[in-house]
């Protein structure tokens, strides 16, 4: 099969479309037919280990010394599964899946086995594979931290970078919540935000949201504590008393296969939708690295396996 190898960590030039053995799937692994995936930032983070000395060396530890001990990055997948393992009970083959995997990766191929009991769900029959492929990673983490951040009905909720994967599914799913938004993006993404149901919108560009007379009973950074530091030093002064500020950085996320399925059943209805950029062939990996490593894509970047 045709995959894509990290040859070690750098910068996107490091990744290598090669041919590998097709994997076989054990007792309790479904096999995977890829039909699209999705670039993250978190592939961007395995990739390059931009980081200080000694974050590095624990990244280094448990990932892989000189390059990642699983060569083939990615995390995302929409396809179909193609074959089963002996005791696995829980698809059938020619079933529609998407997924979600952040320590096996992967899905820079053509083929991949996960196992039955995984972050795998069946895909939106409305949506197209490179759809699908838009909605597990953003989708799972702002489910996540919405919740860690106790969003309700009612609330007025502030996203702090609401363009992004992250960002886009917050602002949907406060939506869905029965919560108020305002997004925070740049001049670009302010009419994509309000699209996907923001109130209002600031755009950062042009004003400081810490500087508004509004209060805000939760505020979730959607962008990354490396940029949105010194705005979370200030969004204090714009929470409403018992309010909480969450950021994506806080933590390992759990994420759960019952969250799949909800996004699932979401897509379906229309009340999410998935918001794609740009997408790419396999061959063009570096390119899509490339982009995403700028840190302004709008919502997720696919890449269609053809
Ligand atoms: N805790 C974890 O385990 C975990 C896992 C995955 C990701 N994360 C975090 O989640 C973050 C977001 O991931 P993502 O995939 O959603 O990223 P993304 O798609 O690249 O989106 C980031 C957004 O941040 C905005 N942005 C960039 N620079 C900015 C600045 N200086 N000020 C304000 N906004 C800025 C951009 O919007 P504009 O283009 O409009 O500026 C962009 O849409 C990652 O960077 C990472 O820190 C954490």
């Amino acid at each position: 099969m045709k995959a894509v190898v990290c040859t070690r960590y750098g910068p996107p030039e490091v990744l290598r479309v090669e041919e590998l053995a097709t994997p076989v799937p054990r007792e309790n692994e479904v096999r995977i037919r890829i039909r699209a995936t999705a670039v993250t930032s978190s592939d961007c983070y395995v990739r390059g280990l931009d980081l200080s000395p000694a974050y590095r060396m624990m990244a280094r530890l448990a990932l892989g010394w000189n390059a990642p001990r699983q060569p083939v990055l990615g995390m995302v997948l929409s396809g179909e599964v193609d074959s089963v393992g002996p005791d696995a009970t829980s698809f059938e083959v020619g079933d529609r899946v998407f997924g979600f995997d952040q320590h096996r990766f992967g899905t820079y191929a053509q083929y991949v086995c996960w196992p039955e009991d995984g972050l795998l769900a069946l895909r939106p029959a409305n949506l197209t594979d490179e759809e699908s492929a838009a909605i597990p990673y953003g989708g799972l983490l702002a489910l996540h931290f919405l919740r860690k951040a106790g969003v309700r009905a009612g609330q007025r909720v502030l996203i702090y970078g609401a363009s992004g994967a992250v960002g886009t599914s917050a602002v949907q799913l406060v939506r869905h919540f029965g919560a108020e938004v305002t997004g925070v993006c740049s001049t670009a993404n302010v009419d994509l935000v309000a699209s996907l149901g923001a109130t209002t919108v600031i755009d950062y560009t042009r004003e400081d949201f810490t500087d508004r007379a509004e209060r805000f009973d939760l505020i979730l950074d959607a962008v990354g504590k490396k940029k949105s530091a010194a705005a979370l030093r200030r969004c204090r002064q714009v929470l409403a008393p018992g309010g909480a500020c969450v950021s994506v950085d806080d933590g390992t996320p759990k994420l759960r296969r019952e969250d799949l399925v909800l996004l699932g059943e979401l897509a379906t209805k229309g009340e999410i939708r998935p918001v794609i950029d740009r997408t790419y062939a396999l061959d063009d990996i570096v390119e899509a690295h490339r982009y995403v490593d700028s840190g302004h894509k709008r919502g997720n970047v696919v890449v269609a396996m053809t």
